[in-house]
């Protein structure tokens, strides 16, 4: 083996010829010293870079955990009404970039570390054959614990001091969280906004459907009449009631249950993934499918909206409803089991 002195500006030698031809191994090209390495300025510089970014980290922890209890969607929010699409924006926004900063610094910090003043020793080995002997994995081992010690760990209690403070805070991003987790949830997975006599209304601009404006094969985007910004707990409800609509040819409806629930091959489902909770609204009007944009689950919704694809494990809930004196079409009830994922209890009585 033959490698550079890092106190000197020694290259490492080339190889001579192979036996019976061939080029010669040119070697390794002159070694350039880092400026940390000859420099004790440098090194000092270096150090305290890397240290600024581990503080960074932390301050990027700290800025979560604040965002978290200041701009919360549906608590105290310095910028914007609690439960409004705003407040969750805020929210987003500032818990979501004191992840990033938190994050990333650490990297940076680890990355700026080893390119500037972990050992930078160049190193040339012959292959040999593979398996170690019992002096290898002795010098193995030495390998191992030299390099701990030319890590210079224990010689930067500066850097070793801030890498343990940015991690030591770290965890305290995942706990904010928790700690406001709760109350259970009760029954209110149980219930929703619709209820007997509700009109269907489209979800962009709150108008009421009537049957006859569904066209064959179209789909709807529906939200309960009456659920407005004013409403108590208005983004809860909305994700809760969140629906679709869409019409078949009767005829080619497979569960006579769902299209008894329906008006005229006019069906209404929820729209939230009964996976994990996306909303499942790509419908594909040549097989009738609903697809769910996260994980592929897919529904049938000539079948009651059947799992024929995918990790969901259940039909998406059919939402009854008939029409009007009017024409209008009308929810008839709410959902008949809880919307979305799944959950140990789903078929208990609430
Ligand atoms: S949330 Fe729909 S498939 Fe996973």
């Amino acid at each position: 083996m033959t490698t550079t002195d890092p106190s000197s500006r020694t290259t490492v030698s080339a190889l001579a010829a192979p036996e019976g031809g061939g080029f010669p191994n040119p070697g390794l090209p002159p070694h350039e010293h880092r400026a940390a390495d000859v420099d004790p300025r440098a090194e000092r510089r270096a150090e305290r870079l890397v240290a600024a970014m581990f503080v960074l980290s932390i301050l990027g922890t700290v800025l979560f955990v604040a965002s978290y209890f200041l701009f919360s969607p549906t608590g105290t929010n310095l910028l914007a009404e609690p439960d409004t699409l705003h407040a969750v924006r805020w929210n987003t926004l500032f818990t979501g970039l004191g992840l990033a900063i938190s994050v990333f610094f650490i990297g940076a910090a680890a990355v700026h570390w080893a390119k500037t003043l972990m050992p930078d020793h160049e190193m040339v080995e012959e292959r040999h054959e593979l398996g170690s002997d019992a002096e290898g994995q002795r010098q193995a081992v030495q390998i191992l614990s030299d390099g701990i010690q030319e890590s210079g760990i224990t010689r930067r209690p500066l850097i070793v001091t801030a890498m343990v403070g940015a991690f030591a805070v770290l965890p305290i991003a995942v706990l904010a969280p928790l700690s406001t987790l709760g109350p259970l949830p009760g029954n209110k997975l149980h219930h929703t906004f619709w209820k007997a006599g509700l009109r269907l209304t489209r979800d962009h601009d709150g108008t009421p459907i009537k049957a006859s404006e569904v066209a064959m094969n179209s789909i709807f985007h529906i939200m309960p009449e009456g659920l407005t910004n004013e409403t108590e707990n208005y983004l809860e409800e909305r994700a809760k009631a969140a629906a679709v609509i869409v019409r078949i040819d009767p005829s080619i409806g497979q569960d006579e249950e769902s299209l008894a629930n329906g008006y005229n091959g006019i069906l209404a489902f929820s729209k939230i993934c009964t996976h994990v909770g996306c909303p499942a609204a790509l419908y594909e009007q040549q097989t009738h499918h609903m697809l769910c944009p996260c994980h592929q689950s897919t529904f049938d919704v000539t079948d009651g909206a059947k799992v024929i694809f995918g990790p969901a494990h259940r039909p998406l809930p059919q939402l009854p409803i008939e029409v009007d004196a009017e024409g209008y079409l009308v929810a008839k009830g709410d959902f008949p089991e809880p919307i979305g994922p799944s959950f140990w209890d789903i078929h208990k009585e609430k």
